[in-house]
């Protein structure tokens, strides 16, 4: 195979790093290599851009936001994951480019068009094969937050309205996209929602390997 490129998107506290680990553990007993990426912060680089985008204080304006994102995913896609994928691996990684057509193209307003070429320009237009969003409730995202942690970082602080921006955007891209997409309800039990997973990831391995 040559390589395979999955990326979990979805709101703050909606599961995507439980459901990576559970994909990964699967994977890696299928005989699959795996590497497990994110972003922010995903190579030493991205984690001095994660802490400034994530915990500086004081106004950041949005157009510099997004450039910090893109800066994070270049160097993470040209280091990390070009690599893992030019090597027949299997990438599995939290957040890509729909986090900031999403939070940046839609939560600060910038244009969703222009942030996704954005990042289209510093990726060289990878885009993932996959891509599972954990649809939720900002609510009820907020709450699982709340159960785990006392300190916000600048976009989890963000207002209700902000993250609603979020959720719409995530779904609009799903349904222009719906290939590309698996959408699922982020509030069915774990198992459920990684047992769903697993049938797409099956089904497109067989599609890739056919
Ligand atoms: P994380 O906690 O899931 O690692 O992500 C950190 C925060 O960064 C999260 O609130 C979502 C936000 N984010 C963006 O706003 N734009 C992006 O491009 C990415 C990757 C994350």
């Amino acid at each position: 195979m040559t390589g395979l490129f999955l990326t979990l998107e979805g709101g703050d506290g909606s599961g995507k790093s439980t459901q990576s680990a559970l994909l990964t553990e699967w994977l890696v007993a299928r005989g699959e290599t795996v590497v497990h990426a994110r972003e922010p912060g995903g190579t030493e680089l991205g984690l001095e851009l994660r802490e400034i985008i994530l915990h500086r204080r004081g106004y950041m304006a949005p157009r510099a936001e997004a450039l910090l994102y893109a800066a994070d995913r270049a160097h993470n896609i040209a280091t990390v994951v070009r690599p893992a994928l030019a090597r027949g691996e299997v990438v599995i990684q939290d957040r890509y480019l729909d986090s900031s057509v999403a939070y940046q193209g839609a939560g600060r307003v910038l244009s969703m068009a222009e942030v996704r070429e954005l990042s289209l320009w510093a990726t060289e237009g990878l885009l993932p094969h996959l891509t599972v969003l954990l649809d939720l409730d900002p609510a009820l995202g907020r709450e699982r937050l709340d159960a785990s942690r006392t300190r916000y970082d600048r976009l989890e602080a963000e207002a209700a309205v902000f993250h609603e921006r979020v959720r719409a955007a995530y779904l609009e891209l799903a349904a222009a996209e719906p290939e590309r997409f698996l959408v699922l309800d982020a509030a069915l039990p774990v198992d459920e929602l990684q047992q769903r997973i697993r049938d797409r990831v099956s089904a497109l391995i067989a599609t890739l390997t056919a």
